[in-house]
């Protein structure tokens, strides 16, 4: 991992970004705002960034799949999905500087040329992913189960009724879910990008009535149609309502802890700099990563191949954005899953067995917040999942090769422990936002749906459709 010393730097600073009008960076020279700069070309259908490629025809597979899950079969008209036209005069917006915390890479390169980031968007997007008008009967947000205030999570071990949706799992944190190539658990979902390119309208042309329900309900809303109009020139829309929520997303950032401030830090500088304890250091090493060179404090080189948990959890937000079977959920009497993870999503002529009962090496930035762990919440503390690691997890016929007895000793482990804890990112609270009043005159309160138990799997489908089509 390269050490670099000055990394507070706006995203704006860091790479050019295009303030877009109608249809995304660089085709609408009448919108307002200033312009920054041309974006990187981006040519149709080609989804690369500088990190890394999208499979764009398996994307497509996945989200078709999805679709065809869903109950209704009824196609939503297109004129609540994405707008026909757009009024460029109408826009009113201006680009939003995102300060990239300590340690994290700048977030530029992930976010796609048809929704560059603008204070509009950013705003808007966070009023719809704490309204609870947004489900069936307005009692569950986005912020149900990914609230700020608990790691964005809902610290449940699976989120109540979500059975229906998806086998039972654990609510993911959003944090630095901007650097994710996939999403979910299983990666069903495509990527940024990807969804943004074209997708998503497909899937809902093939689709499912709730996506109408949703946007009926909001064009309601007076206070949602102003802002669509200043933000996207157009009414509301499927796409601008993703395109908002994705923002508001990329706002969510986990960086500047203690070990970024002792590894990317610069020593001679008190304010960016902080040293850690020798318990978490040998954590560090434990982990996979390097002391600093300068550092006098040096350990067993030995250690640094103990655990190797860097094998999977590399780079700035601690995951290879990989599938891995580390043996969770798997039961050694019936040799069975109790959920396949990876395997169900790969498409009939590409299976792998490697896939069976793997899932998405999740980040471990925020790990104190985000409790219980695993794509079935069932460890329930950072010892335990030490623990289960220095076993060398559940063995089965698709278990990965660096998951192997650790030997660690009760030092090693709370080392690690310690080490995971001094990941934990600054405390950012997020101000709860005003909502637009109703028809009736009234504005829900966000607070009432933190928390809120969803109803019924196939609302937690609708509002993952929104929350995926990004
Ligand atoms: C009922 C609880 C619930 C609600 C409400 C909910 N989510 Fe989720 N969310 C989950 C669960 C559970 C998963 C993991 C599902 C899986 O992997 O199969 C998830 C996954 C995600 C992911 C993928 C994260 C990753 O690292 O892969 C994102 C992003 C996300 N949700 C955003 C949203 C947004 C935006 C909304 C509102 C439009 C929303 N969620 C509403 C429970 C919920
Ligand atoms: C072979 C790849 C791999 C290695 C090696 C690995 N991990 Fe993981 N880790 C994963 C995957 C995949 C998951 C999610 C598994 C699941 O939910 O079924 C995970 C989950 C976790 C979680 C829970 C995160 C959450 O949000 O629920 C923690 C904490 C964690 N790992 C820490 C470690 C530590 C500490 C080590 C080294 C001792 C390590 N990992 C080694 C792949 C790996």
């Amino acid at each position: 991992m390269p050490r670099i010393s000055h990394w507070l730097a706006t995203m704006i600073a860091a790479t050019p970004m295009v303030i877009a009008g109608c249809g995304g960076a660089g085709t609408d020279t009448a919108s307002t705002g200033p312009v920054q700069d041309k974006g990187k070309e981006q040519k149709p259908g080609e989804l690369t960034t500088p990190d890394r490629r999208i499979d764009l025809p398996k994307a497509n597979s996945v989200v078709k799949g999805e679709v065809e899950g869903g109950e209704s079969k009824k196609p939503t008209p297109i004129a609540y999905l994405y707008p026909d036209e757009c009024n460029s005069k109408a826009i009113q917006d201006e680009p939003f500087e995102v300060t990239v915390p300590l340690g994290l890479s700048p977030i530029a390169a992930v976010i796609p040329a048809a929704n560059p980031m603008t204070k509009g968007k950013v705003e808007l997007g966070k009023q719809l992913y704490f309204d609870q008008r947004v489900s069936k009967d307005a009692t569950i947000s986005c912020a149900s189960c990914h609230d700020p205030a608990k790691g964005w999570t809902d610290n449940a071990k699976f989120s109540t009724g979500i059975a229906g949706q998806v086998g039972g799992r654990s609510a993911p944190t959003v944090l630095n879910t901007v650097y994710g190539r996939t999403m979910f658990w299983d990666g069903r979902a495509a990527s940024l990008e990807a969804q943004a390119q074209g997708p998503v309208q497909n899937k809902i042309e093939m689709g499912d009535q709730s996506y109408q329900e949703i946007i009926e309900r909001l064009r309601q809303i007076p206070g949602y149609r102003d802002q669509f109009m200043k933000v996207f020139g157009t009414d509301v829309t499927l796409d601008g309502m993703a395109k908002a929520i994705a923002c508001f997303e990329r706002t969510a950032l986990s960086g500047n802890s203690a070990f970024d401030k002792y590894y990317y830090g610069d020593p001679d500088n008190a304010e960016t700099f902080k040293q850690l304890t020798e318990s978490e250091k040998r954590g560090m090493v434990l982990f996979g990563l390097r002391l600093k060179d300068e550092d006098p404090f040096k350990v067993d080189s030995s250690l640094l191949a103990k655990a190797k948990c860097t094998a999977c959890h590399a780079g700035s937000n601690f995951s290879d954005e990989n599938f891995h079977n580390i043996g969770v959920g798997y039961d050694e009497k019936t040799g069975k899953f109790a959920d396949i993870g990876r395997w169900e999503i790969s498409p009939p002529g590409a299976k792998n067995f490697a896939e069976k009962g793997a899932f998405k090496t999740p980040t471990i930035r925020d790990i104190t917040r985000t409790a219980p762990y695993m794509h079935d919440g069932s460890e329930k503390t950072l010892e335990q999942v030490v623990e289960y690691y220095n076993k060398g997890g559940n063995k089965n016929p698709s278990l990965d090769a660096n998951m192997v007895p650790l030997n660690l000793t009760d030092t090693e482990k709370a080392d690690i422990v310690a080490f995971m804890k001094s990941v934990t990112g600054e405390t950012i609270i997020v101000k709860l936002p005003t909502l637009p009043p109703g028809p009736d005159g009234k504005s829900p309160n966000p607070q009432d749906a933190l928390g809120a138990p969803p109803k019924t799997a196939q609302e937690i489908r609708d509002l993952h459709k929104v929350a995926v089509a990004r």
